[in-house]
């Protein structure tokens, strides 16, 4: 679990980044779909080319669903129990793809906001994004 000065500083970049959800996300998923091809085949109804509006209204979602989450940071099973039905019942997403996810969001982080992304922020989110995934996961069986 984080520490009270690690919620701080996962709430503190999602203000800092809000403005950016949109290209935050869809850089993410670019990253995604390029290094780990098999993640694509969820995605065949979108057109994933660099730019496309599919990448960056999905990638507003995203990194919007995390932000609200970062406000409920104390309740996230209640904040993602609909996202979690949706990922593991309807959209049923093999669960190793929320690392690799998990992992180009931060990658894009690192290189677009070096400077608010320190070692220490980088560890909160880090563990903010396992939180994420382990209940966008639990729902499998
Ligand atoms: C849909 C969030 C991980 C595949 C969505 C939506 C959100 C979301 C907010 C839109 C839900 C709606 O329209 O009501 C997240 C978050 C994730 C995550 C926060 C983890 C950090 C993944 C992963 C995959 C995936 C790893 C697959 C590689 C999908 C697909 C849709 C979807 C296929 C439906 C897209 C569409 O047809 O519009 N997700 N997701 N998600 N997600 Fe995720």
């Amino acid at each position: 679990t984080l520490t009270e000065s690690e919620k701080a500083a996962v709430i503190a970049l999602f203000e800092k980044i809000s403005s950016s959800y949109s290209s935050i996300g869809a850089e993410a998923l670019e990253r995604l779909f390029l290094s780990y091809p098999q993640t694509n085949t969820y995605f065949s109804h979108f057109d994933l080319s660099h730019g496309s509006s599919d990448l960056t209204t999905h990638g507003g979602k995203v990194m919007t669903a995390l932000g609200k989450a970062a406000k409920k940071i104390d309740d996230l099973d209640a904040a993602l129990s609909a996202l979690s039905d949706l990922h593991a019942f309807n959209l049923r997403v093999d669960p190793g793809n929320f690392k690799l996810l998990s992992h180009t969001i931060q990658e894009t982080l690192a290189i677009h906001y070096s400077s608010d992304f320190g070692a220490s922020t980088q560890t909160a989110f880090d563990k903010f994004l396992t939180e994420i995934t382990a209940v966008l996961t639990s729902k499998y069986r």
